[in-house]
């Protein structure tokens, strides 16, 4: 049972839209499209962008989605044709078993064939594409004026060499490589020399004294060829542990073959990847979008990228922006975290650089409201920039859903239709498949080439986990919401999810009607228990700069939520929160503020936690009485 409510979003279409007409002149010209009777405003993609794109048209996305889900191993067939193989597929292209009822979960991709990720990645790019002399990475540091530059060739130099050091310290194809480094080019030559000696390589957080070696008294002496260890397709790449969000952490195995198709794939797709782009990913390379789109994708693309140490605040607010006028970067991607942290100090730190050669904008890593998602288009794509809000997971090794930039009508807050090779489907509570407008539990019907294949040392997490709680498919843990035009909208994680009086709401519905509030930067809301209603909400808000917390706000809040949602997601408390725990890579960590809103110090795992310090703020100021 859901509460009757308006459909989201047609009030901004009253609010927001006419005003950005009004501001934009005739930049948004022939992008903005009313859908019929009274559905969502989406946005076409710009003719410019879809004229050089790869994938021009809806029509054109619908018929290669068709093939791709409908012949998997005709469709990464012929892209595998691109990669170098030392050894061809010997027997099936893919196999694989999603159904706990039939026996153990499986998934090979062209197992057999023998490769190397790194040879693909770089000496393909140096010797067979000639691209030796561009550059793959332009380092910037914390400190302005603090930078570096790198070649392919270079890096490939560099990981040869690094490569023999490992060798040297005895390390051989399957064992495992502990890799702690900040932001620097050598954290990139260090991952791609495992991967050229086959050893796992898995990034950490902290030092191990007595076990761990210094980069420069090693390198001194190493050759600079390296014979790369030839690999199977289905032997492991890396081992990378999850946020740990929801619980404890797990160790998510990726493959090097299945891999390697996916991320260069959706690279070039989902950014719409040409020669001359220069690309800049803001994720830390320790986190599955840093491997995925700052290391193996766009090198695999021979792609140019921006690799930044600093932070978004340093030293002034717009430092992200003078950076991409500094490097003329053309395709940008960021969380709505970050997003929303700059929309805080207004447009003119923005505005006040050219930012002219920005195409794309893509944001990752849990829903964006629409309030954030009109701003960057607004303000830091100029109204001319199509926004891809990619949703995918540590476990997905890529894209899942999202929209093309030449290809996709965008609705803000949606991430549209699924990737090549994504069959999704919704389901309810008894895992029955929902047709048309839906919404429910999201799953994968059928495997594409990046997905997991196991949790590090321990398969029958990996089964529980993913594939229990309904035999036959891969369960992501959000709920999804389709709409009248087939667009998926992420309603949040499922463990998060509120049910107020037999009422389900999603978190990022009551979260985003917060922060349309001008007073508000970032909303998290969690279930509280309620002797009556079961569960009620309880609210945490940071505010913008120069607003106050007070009892009139609280109530203007919960008329906002009681107008744009209804009566029943009114919230029994509201806290106000300086800082939120967030994972590293900027995830609002939900079960924490559970605890904390019932007084429960028993936090569990919060070993990711970015800023310990927040907790204890907001435990010492907990709400103690309904508002
Ligand atoms: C979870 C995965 C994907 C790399 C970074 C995070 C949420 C991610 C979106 C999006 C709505 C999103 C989901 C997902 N999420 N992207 N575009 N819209 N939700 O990786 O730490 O494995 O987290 O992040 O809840 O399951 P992760």
């Amino acid at each position: 049972m859901r509460p009757q409510r308006r459909p989201r979003f047609q009030e901004l279409d009253a609010m927001g839209l006419p005003e950005e007409r009004g501001r934009s002149g005739s930049e948004s010209r022939g992008q903005e499209e009313a859908g019929a009777g009274g559905r969502a405003r989406s946005w076409s993609p710009p003719p410019e962008v879809s004229r050089s794109a790869h994938v021009p048209s809806l029509q054109r996305y619908r018929e290669l989605h068709r093939r791709s889900v409908e012949e998997p191993r005709e469709f990464w067939g012929d892209i595998a044709k691109e990669f170098y193989w030392k050894t061809l597929c010997p027997g099936p292209f893919l196999q694989y078993n999603f159904d706990v009822t039939k026996g153990k979960i499986f998934i090979e991709w062209m197992k057999g064939a023998i490769t190397n990720i790194c040879y693909n990645v770089l000496d393909r790019n140096v010797h067979e594409k000639k691209l030796g002399d561009k550059v793959a990475f332009y380092w910037e540091g914390n400190e302005p004026g603090e930078t570096t530059q790198i070649t392919y060739h270079e890096l490939l130099v560099q990981v040869c060499q690094f490569s023999n050091v490992l060798r040297k310290q005895g390390i051989q194809k399957g064992d495992r490589v502990a890799i702690y480094m900040p932001m620097i080019p050598e954290l990139v030559v260090a991952m791609l020399a495992c991967a050229r000696i086959g050893a796992l390589h898995s990034i950490v957080i902290s030092w191990n004294q007595g076990i761990d070696l210094w980069w420069h008294e090693l390198m001194q002496e190493a050759g600079d060829e390296c014979e790369p260890e030839w690999c199977d397709a289905e032997d492991p790449l890396f081992i990378l542990y999850t946020s740990g969000s929801t619980g404890k952490p797990k160790g998510v195995v990726h493959t090097v073959g299945g891999y390697m198709l996916y991320v260069a794939t959706t690279f070039k797709y989902v950014f719409d990847f040409h020669a001359a782009d220069v690309f800049w990913c803001t994720a830390d390379i320790g986190w599955i979008t840093g491997h995925s789109y700052v290391t193996y994708g766009p090198l695999a693309n021979g792609a140019t990228s921006v690799l930044f140490e600093g932070i978004p605040t340093y030293p002034d607010v717009s430092r992200l922006w003078s950076i991409v006028d500094k490097y003329k970067v053309t395709k940008f991607y960021t969380a709505p975290t970050a997003i929303r942290l700059l929309m805080k100090f207004g447009d003119e730190p923005v505005t006040k650089h050219s930012r002219a050669s920005l195409q794309v904008l893509g944001t990752v890593g849990e829903p964006i409201n629409p309030e954030a998602w009109l701003w960057y288009h607004r303000v830091v794509g100029a109204q001319r920039c199509p926004i891809v809000d990619t949703f995918w997971q540590t476990e997905t090794g890529g894209h899942m859903l999202t929209p093309l930039p030449g290809a996709t009508p965008m609705k803000p807050g949606s991430a549209t239709f699924p990737f090549f090779g994504v069959a999704p489907a919704i389901l309810n509570e008894s895992g029955e498949e929902l047709e048309g407008e839906a919404e429910g539990y999201l799953v994968f019907k059928q495997p594409w080439p990046g997905i997991m294949r196991t949790v590090y040392g321990n398969h029958e997490r990996f089964e529980t986990t993913y594939f229990k709680k309904f035999p036959g498919y891969y369960v992501t843990g959000d709920g999804c919401r389709r709409d009248q035009d087939g667009y998926y909208w992420i309603t949040g994680r499922i463990d998060d999810m509120l049910n107020v009086s037999g009422h389900l709401l999603s978190t990022a519905e009551v979260e985003s009607a917060l922060v349309e509030h001008e007073a508000v930067a970032e909303a998290a809301v969690v279930g509280h228990p309620h002797p009556v209603k079961g569960e009620c909400l309880y609210c945490f808000v940071t505010l913008c700069d120069g607003h106050n917390f007070s009892p009139k706000l609280t109530e203007e809040l919960k008329k906002q939520i009681r107008e744009k949602i209804g009566p029943i997601a009114t919230p029994d408390y509201i806290q106000n929160a300086p800082g939120l725990p967030k994972t590293r890579s900027g995830k609002i960590m939900r079960r924490v503020l559970r605890k904390i809103a019932q007084n429960d110090h028993d936090l569990g795992d919060t070993s990711t936690v970015a800023d310990p310090s927040v907790i204890s703020h907001l435990f010492s100021h907990r709400c103690l009485t309904i508002q």
